[in-house]
């Protein structure tokens, strides 16, 4: 398998849940604790060795542009007060080696052809998918995970997830046979069936390492759940002539396109890497009685 350079990021969608919030900022600048969703997905690509991030915008979006861009006002007024760690945090939201590419998807017709905008900027490589909704905590980011398990197996990689039978109709989700511990060869995908439909429990969650040819399978699917171009569809088109494998990923992932998500991880990532929140051990004061 070629190497995995370049990374797709679909931020077009209108965040609708978390109104109004969202009426003039993109979902995805959404912040947990301080850094926005979209920065944690881009550190975890950035970490798993991606040096192309395609960003797949709609309008409503500068904001995504903006702030992976450097900002020499705000680098001098913080350089000038002598604020050097956040002058460092504002600086390095991007390392150097690596570069931001733009393009637009111009209708909201689905993740499947959101993934197809980025058609000519990916080429005939292999590429990683975030959906920055999907925060994951790991020790090692989830992208990296896939990207090994694709490279071990020379083949496509979803990330899956066990979830609750009654909650099948979110997810794409896919039957397959287990070869390892975490590692399952897909016989097949369906995108949002119904607890009664499914075929299974295992879902996937936002992460895939796909190999160029879906881009050719994008194009020949048609509108299916939601009427939508469904990036699952086009999955279950590639399983039947080449190896899609899904892969159990260690770590722990919050749906922050839900309020519950975004609450949760909110509270459990402000606990471990912030300091925040009350302390398990300490009773608030009473006053004294005498
Ligand atoms: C998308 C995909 C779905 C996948 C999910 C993961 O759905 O279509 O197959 O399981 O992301 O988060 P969405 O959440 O955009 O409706």
């Amino acid at each position: 398998m070629k190497p995995i350079r370049k990374a797709v990021f679909p931020v077009a969608g209108m965040g609708t849940r978390f109104l109004p919030a969202t009426k003039a900022m993109p979902k995805e600048m959404l912040p947990i604790v301080d850094k926005p969703l979209i920065q944690y997905a881009v550190e975890e690509a950035v970490a798993a060795g991606i040096v192309e991030l395609v960003f797949v915008t709609g309008r409503n979006k500068r904001a995504i542009e903006d702030h992976f861009d450097s900002a020499p006002e705000l680098e001098a007024g913080l350089a000038a007060m002598h604020k050097t760690a956040l002058l460092e945090a504002v600086r390095n939201v991007i390392p150097p080696h690596v570069t931001c590419i733009y393009t637009r998807q111009p209708a909201p017709l689905g993740l499947g052809h959101a993934v197809l905008c980025a058609a000519p900027i990916v080429g005939d490589e292999p590429f990683a998918v975030l959906l920055a909704d999907d925060l994951i905590d790991a020790d090692t980011p989830a992208t990296g995970q896939l990207i090994d398990a694709a490279r071990r197996h020379d083949g496509s990689v979803l990330a899956i997830q066990n979830v609750p039978r009654d909650q099948t109709g979110k997810y794409g989700i896919v039957s397959g046979r287990r070869i390892d511990a975490r590692t399952a060869r897909l016989q097949g995908i369906v995108e949002k069936p119904l607890p009664a439909d499914a075929p299974s429990t295992l879902a996937v969650v936002g992460r895939y390492i796909l190999e160029p040819r879906i881009f050719d399978l994008l194009r020949a699917t048609q509108a299916g759940v939601g009427g939508e171009i469904q990036l699952t569809d086009a999955i279950a088109s590639l399983l039947q002539e080449r190896n899609v494998y899904g892969y159990q990923y260690e770590g722990v992932r919050y749906d922050c396109g839900s309020k519950a998500g975004f609450f949760a991880a909110t509270m459990d990532l402000g606990r471990k890497y912030h300091g925040l929140g009350i302390p398990d051990e300490e009773p608030m004061a009473l006053a004294d009685d005498d």
